[in-house]
């Protein structure tokens, strides 16, 4: 399957999409993830992006559509891929588009996690992020790691993201209301979105999510 992710910054789409990539034999492709990777190894795409990250703006589409289209070249995305954080405006969508059209596939559906933006400032105030995996995620309250600051899966340093900062949250929520809520729209139009609530236990949304994308097949 092919598929986008969409939704408020913290409504939990990299949580979602670690449960639902491995349910659907897919890779999850993070723009976000792929940018804090180049941040940590320091890339030159790393040393453009920083800026931009920190102050919870988007990075330039010239250079972020490049990095996703090059991911999305590699062998294992071939037969399906999960896409999260990207598009995230509508120059995005269309240039992912032209890239699908150009390869004689299309998406199955978009998945539109909807959770109310208290509950999204809560989720980001208490995230926790492993230093050697950003995938791996957890929460201070809602997903307590078994020894406070580190993390299960590997061991590694738990942090809170420098963009995790609450005025920089503001600017990430007013940034995804103006530019990527837009999308939704545009994806309505080719009937692609399945619209879930967030809200609730971990499970549950994943199995919202996967009777939602069922449909999609
Ligand atoms: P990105 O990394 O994509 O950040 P985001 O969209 O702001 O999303 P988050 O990672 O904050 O949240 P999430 O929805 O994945 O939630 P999570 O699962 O962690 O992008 C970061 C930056 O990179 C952007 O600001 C931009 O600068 C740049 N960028 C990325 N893509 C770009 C693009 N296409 N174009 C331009 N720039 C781009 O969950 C949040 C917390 O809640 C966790 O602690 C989790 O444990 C907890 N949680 C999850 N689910 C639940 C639940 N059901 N109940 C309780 N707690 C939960
Ligand atoms: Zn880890």
């Amino acid at each position: 399957m092919r598929i986008v992710l969409v939704g408020p910054p913290g409504a939990g789409k990299g949580t979602q999409a670690a449960y639902l990539a491995k349910n659907l034999s897919i890779p999850h492709i993070s723009t976000g993830d792929l940018f804090r990777a180049n941040i940590s190894q320091g890339t030159e795409l790393g040393k453009k992006a920083k800026a931009y990250m920190d102050a919870g703006d988007l990075v330039p589409d010239e250079v972020t559509i490049g990095m996703a289209e090059d991911r999305l070249d590699a062998p294992d995305a071939a037969g399906g891929f999960l896409l999260d954080g990207f598009p995230r405006n509508e120059f995005q969508a269309r240039a992912l588009d032209a890239y699908l059209a150009a390869h004689g596939i299309k998406l199955d559906g978009v998945l539109d996690l909807e959770v109310p933006e208290d509950e999204v400032v809560k989720r980001i105030a208490g995230r926790r992020v492993c230093r050697n995996d950003s995938a791996h995620v957890f929460h201070v309250e809602y997903k307590q790691p078994k020894a406070p600051g580190v993390c299960d899966e590997c061991g590694g340093e738990l942090y809170q993201r420098s963009d995790d900062a609450e005025d920089k949250v503001r600017n990430r929520l007013d940034v995804y209301h103006r530019e990527t809520e837009p999308i939704i729209d545009y994806y309505k139009q080719q009937n692609l979105v399945v619209t879930i609530s967030a809200l609730g236990p971990v499970a549950d949304v994943t199995k919202r999510a996967m009777d939602a994308l069922q449909d999609r097949r």
